[in-house]
């Protein structure tokens, strides 16, 4: 596997890709890699000719208090991770190949970014967008994959693509949880053993209320219930537990096909979200 740090490099890496008549597929990280990662590179591996991994811990997606600075980097260890899954390329930039001196731009998606993790963090997903918009334009990938975990990351980056004419296709890949039912995070990281166990919770709570509401039974005292149950199980704020549609995010009353529960929640220092299908 090539790792590549600058831009011409890069530009002539992909260029002989190209030349080859090889499809490209992208697959965006910060880094910290684990098992929900990986399984975008194997759905990469599978619908693409060669497998561009990024890896760049992106600072204008981080708020203020947020844990930037904290956040695991672990390149070798990850390389090796790539490198062992067949990835042809990391491209792990400088941050000048990113946000070059004087950088002016920025992205940002209205609507669709405003509710959900959009009110707890605000300029979080103007920095997604922003940063996967230059890495869409310096990789111009045929495809690109991203986790349904980051549901509303994903519902983002579709409309940013479709408003800007990106033309690759835009994979979601369904959340890789534990065999307790906990989605893989990089943040789980963070958890103590005390509050790991507690974690459980609230897929556990979530996956209870959605069949509840997909029975007929009503949202708010569902929603209500699910919440008064993650909370007694030690997280101690809930920013958020919500039916929303699918597709649009809409927020909802009661069920549809469409529908999908959404939720962040804290436990200890650690904000962890989920979102499930309610059907
Ligand atoms: O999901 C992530 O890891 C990041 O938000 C992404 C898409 C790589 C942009 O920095």
């Amino acid at each position: 596997m090539q790792i590549v740090r600058q831009l011409a490099p890069l530009r002539d890496a992909l260029a002989e890709f190209r030349k080859a008549g090889l499809t490209i597929g992208l697959v965006p990280t910060m880094g910290a890699l684990h098992a929900g990662h990986m399984r975008l590179v194997e759905v990469a591996r599978a619908q693409c000719d060669a497998v561009v991994a990024s890896i760049f811990v992106n600072p204008t997606q981080f708020g203020v208090g947020e844990d930037l600075d904290a956040y695991p980097r672990q390149e070798a260890a990850d390389a090796a991770l790539l490198d062992a899954a067949g990835v042809e390329l990391l491209w792990a930039p400088t941050a000048d190949q990113i946000y070059p001196a004087g950088y002016a731009t920025n992205v940002g998606v209205t609507g669709i970014s405003e509710g959900l993790c959009g009110a707890a963090r605000p300029g979080h997903f103007d920095g997604v967008a922003t940063v996967v918009t230059k890495l869409f334009n310096q990789i111009r990938p045929d495809a690109a994959f991203f986790g349904e975990k980051d549901y509303q990351q994903l519902a983002v980056i579709r409309r940013m693509a479709r408003d800007l004419d990106f033309t690759h296709d835009i994979v979601g890949v369904p959340t890789v949880r534990d065999p307790d039912g906990l989605a893989l995070s990089s943040r789980n990281a963070y958890l103590t053993k005390e509050q790991r166990a507690s974690a459980v919770a609230l897929p556990d709570a979530m996956r209870d209320a959605a069949r509840q509401i997909a029975d007929g039974g009503r949202v708010a005292a569902i929603l209500a219930d699910a919440k008064a149950r993650i909370q007694a199980a030690g997280f101690h704020e809930i920013d958020y537990l919500e039916l929303r549609d699918g597709d649009t995010l809409a927020v909802l009353d009661d069920f549809t096909p469409q529908a999908r529960l959404f939720a962040a929640a804290r436990i200890g220092t650690t904000r962890l979200i989920d979102n499930i299908p309610v059907s």
